[in-house]
């Protein structure tokens, strides 16, 4: 496990992203250097692969699915976040293995144990030692879906999906070993960023 490497994972509408960028504020404010990284992207692989991903008329096949998405992160790791690690500076993921282990595994066609195996593969070790899930609930989640507009992505445009991604995340386990820690998205903002920070200063310092 990599320290310093800190992934924010959550249902679509769970507010990882916000918490992604206060996080990074934050750890800066505490004199550390930091980068946030994306997934599927952040690399000019990442940024094809999540192309391809997100427009729905590829055809793709679940195994292929789950392999463009580990594509797309083992660049990242080679390219961005090892890089960084070995400087000394902070990594902050907004979605990393657990996302692949949610969407294409439990709420997907592969289940929790073949995309936690294909993770493992490809990853080894190298994932964060901490993997923090911001929980939604269905009623969150219901009110956020009424309020979308506009085209879909692949993952959006699948029935059910985002309602199977949100029971999934409570529940997920991922590969062995990994320090998964689960925050009540009911929160409101600022409350769950001092429990970011808390999880981060008992595990990390
Ligand atoms: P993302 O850009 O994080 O979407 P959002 O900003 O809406 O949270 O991710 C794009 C989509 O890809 C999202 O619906 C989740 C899906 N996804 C997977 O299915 N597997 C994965 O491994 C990752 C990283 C994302």
């Amino acid at each position: 496990m990599m320290s310093r490497f800190i992934a924010l994972e959550g249902a679509d509408g769970s507010g990882k992203s916000t918490q992604v960028e206060r996080l990074a504020d934050w750890l800066r404010s505490e004199g550390e250097q930091v980068i946030t990284v994306r997934e599927p992207g952040s690399t000019s692989l990442g940024e094809r692969v999540r192309d391809i991903l997100l427009d729905g008329d590829e055809p793709l096949c679940a195994e292929a699915e789950a392999l463009l998405f580990l594509s797309s992160r083992a660049q990242l790791l080679d390219e961005v976040i090892e890089p960084a690690l070995e400087a000394g500076q902070w990594v902050i993921a907004d979605r990393f293995h657990l996302s692949t282990v949610v969407y294409q595994g439990l709420a997907g066609e592969l289940g929790e144990a073949r995309a936690a195996q294909l993770c493992q593969v490809v990853l080894g070790d190298r994932r964060p030692s901490l993997n923090i899930v911001l929980e939604i609930h269905v009623e969150q989640l219901s009110k956020r879906l009424a309020l979308r507009s506009g085209a879909t992505d692949r993952f959006e445009s699948r029935p059910g999906l985002a309602q199977r991604t949100v029971a999934a995340f409570e529940k997920v386990v991922g590969i062995a070993g990994d320090r998964v820690v689960r925050i009540d998205g009911r929160l409101d903002a600022d409350q769950v960023e001092a429990r970011i920070r808390q999880e981060v200063v008992d595990v990390l310092r």
